[in-house]
C-alpha cells in the first residue's frame, strides 16, 4: 500500500498526457495552433465516455429531457437576435512597444502591460469573440455566417420543433453535447481555456415562477454529478455571480467551481435565462407578456411559445429557462488534476496513478501473456480478451509490451482499473492473477468467475 500521495503540476499533466495519448498540441508539426488540442487514443475514450454519463445521467435516466444534435454553424441571424453580435465580446487594449494585444482586466495592477510592463497602451476597444465563416461560394463576405458559440441557439431554435414531435408539456429539458467556438484573445491553461472546445448544455423550460426553485435544484443536481465522476466536494465550490458579472440573458447564475492546478475556476455555470432567449427570437413579442427585455425582431418566423389549454386560460406562455452549461474539456482536465497522483510505496519506489472511476476509463482490464513466446498462454490470454471485449464491460486491451512490471506501471498511469496475468499455473488450473489499480493488491481467480466478478466491480 502507498504511504503519501501528491498531485501534479499542470506542466506534469501536460506531459504525461502527450506520453501516453491523451492529449496533443494540435496542429503539433506545423508550430500548432495556439488554443487547440486533439485528444489522442486514450483521451478520445475518457471523454466519450464522460459524454455518455452526462447524456444518462440527463437523458436516458430521466422521463423529462428530449435529446439534440443541432449545426455548428449558425445563421447571423440568431446571433445577432441572441444578443452575441453586440455584447458578446472582450474589452481589449494593445501594447505599442511590445505589439502584444491583451484583455484590460488582465493589465498589472498599475495599468501597465502584462508582457513588457509598458505604460505605452491603446484605449480599451471591444474585440468580438465569435468566428466568422464564408458560406457558399462567393467570398465577398456579404454570406457569412457564425461558428456558434454555444450550443445553447440551437435548442432555443428548435424548441418548437421538438415540443410539436413529442408533445411535450412543462416543465420539459432539451439536451445537447456539442463543439462551441470562441476566438479567445488568451487561450491558456492547456484545455481549460480553448478557442475550439466542447460543451454539454441542458436547456430546461419551466413556469415562470417556478424558476428560481427549479435554478437551486439544478445547482444541487449537477454539483452531485460531477462528485460522482470523482471530483472531490471539498475541491468543489459554488460561486453565485454579482449582478456586473452575469452574461446578457442571465437573471441569475451560480457557477461550479473546481480547484484546477492552476486555481479555482468555473466548471459548470447554472444560469436563469427566464424567457430572454425564446422571447428574443419570436416574432409578435407584444403578443407575448414577455417579462425580460428583449429587442424587436422582424426576422423570426415563429413565436416561440406554449400555447395553454383553455382550461389553464388560454394564450401564449413564454418559459423561463434553466440552462445547466457544462464545459466537457474543463471536466476532462478536472478529473486528471484530480485522479493522477504520485504515490510514494512502502518500499520507496514511487508509481504514477490515475484513480479514475472505472465508468471513465479508457480501458476496464488488461490482459497479459507472462511469456509472449508460449503459445498456450498466448491463447489463453487472447481468448480472455475476446470472451471480456464481448460481454459488454467496455474496452478491454491485449498487453504484451514490455514485461509485466512495466504493464502494471502502464496502466496505472492511464487509470486502467484492473490487469489480469496470464501465467504457467492458469494451464493447470484455469485461474488467472487479477491486480487491483488502487490497491496494487492481487488475487488469483478462476477464469469462468472473470466476467461476473469484474461486471460487479466496474458496472455497479
Ligand atoms: N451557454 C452558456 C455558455 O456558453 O456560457
Amino acid at each position: 500500500m502507498s504511504q503519501n500521495n501528491c498531485q501534479l503540476s499542470m506542466g506534469d499533466i501536460v506531459s504525461v498526457c502527450k506520453r501516453r495519448g491523451f492529449i496533443f498540441q494540435s496542429s503539433d508539426i506545423y508550430g500548432g495552433l495556439q488554443g487547440l488540442y486533439d485528444y489522442g487514443p486514450l483521451g478520445v475514450e475518457l471523454k466519450n465516455n464522460l459524454k455518455a454519463a452526462w447524456w444518462k445521467s440527463m437523458v436516458h435516466e430521466r422521463d423529462d429531457i428530449e435529446g439534440l444534435d443541432s449545426s455548428i454553424i449558425t445563421h447571423r441571424l440568431a446571433l445577432k437576435h441572441s444578443g452575441h453580435e453586440d455584447t458578446f465580446s472582450d474589452p481589449m487594449v494593445d501594447c505599442r512597444d511590445c505589439k502584444c494585444r491583451m484583455r484590460a482586466d488582465h493589465l498589472l495592477v498599475d495599468g501597465k502591460c502584462d508582457r513588457c510592463g509598458s505604460k505605452n497602451l491603446t484605449e480599451s476597444r471591444q474585440f468580438n469573440l465569435m468566428f466568422r465563416a464564408n458560406f457558399g461560394p462567393l467570398e465577398d463576405g456579404a454570406d457569412f455566417v457564425y461558428l456558434r458559440p454555444e450550443t445553447a441557439q440551437g435548442i432555443f431554435m428548435n424548441f418548437k420543433n421538438v415540443l410539436d414531435a413529442t408533445s411535450r408539456r412543462l416543465p420539459f429539458g432539451i439536451a445537447q453535447i456539442g463543439k462551441a467556438f470562441r476566438n479567445e484573445v488568451t487561450p491558456r491553461n492547456f484545455i481549460f481555456r480553448m478557442r475550439e472546445f466542447e460543451q454539454m448544455e441542458m436547456e430546461f423550460f419551466v413556469e415562470p415562477g417556478s424558476d428560481e426553485i427549479w435554478h437551486d435544484k439544478w445547482v444541487e443536481e449537477r454539483r452531485k454529478w460531477w462528485e460522482k465522476q470523482g471530483l472531490s466536494s471539498n475541491r468543489l465550490h459554488l460561486f453565485r455571480q454579482s449582478p456586473e458579472e452575469l452574461a446578457h440573458y442571465a437573471k441569475a447564475t451560480v457557477d461550479i467551481l473546481y480547484e484546477f492546478p492552476h486555481g479555482q475556476e468555473e466548471l459548470e455555470g447554472i444560469a436563469n435565462r427566464t424567457d430572454f432567449d425564446l422571447g428574443s427570437h419570436s416574432k409578435n413579442q407584444e403578443d407575448l407578456l414577455l417579462r425580460s427585455k428583449v429587442c424587436p425582431n422582424a426576422d423570426s418566423t415563429a413565436k416561440l411559445c406554449i400555447q395553454r389549454e383553455p382550461r389553464d386560460g388560454g394564450g401564449c406562455l413564454v418559459p423561463y429557462v434553466i440552462e445547466p452549461s457544462a464545459g466537457l474539456d474543463r471536466g476532462i482536465l478536472a478529473i486528471l488534476s484530480e485522479g493522477f497522483s504520485r504515490e510514494v510505496l512502502e518500499n520507496g519506489n514511487e508509481r504514477l496513478v490515475l484513480k479514475l472511476k472505472p465508468h471513465l476509463a479508457p480501458f476496464k482490464v488488461a490482459v497479459a501473456p507472462l511469456a509472449k513466446n508460449n503459445e498456450a498462454i498466448v491463447n489463453l490470454a487472447k481468448s480472455i480478451v475476446k470472451n471480456l471485449s464481448s460481454s459488454g464491460l467496455g474496452r478491454i486491451k491485449y498487453e504484451d509490451t514490455g514485461n509485466i512490471g512495466k504493464a502494471y506501471r502502464r496502466h496505472d498511469e492511464i487509470g486502467t482499473p484492473f490487469c489480469i496475468t496470464v501465467d504457467f499455473d492458469t494451464i493447470d488450473n484455469h485461474s488467472v492473477t487479477l491486480r487491483d489499480r488502487d490497491t496494487m493488491q492481487q488475487q488469483r481467480i478462476n477464469i469462468d468467475e472473470l466476467a461476473a466478478f469484474l461486471r460487479n466491480k466496474l458496472l455497479s
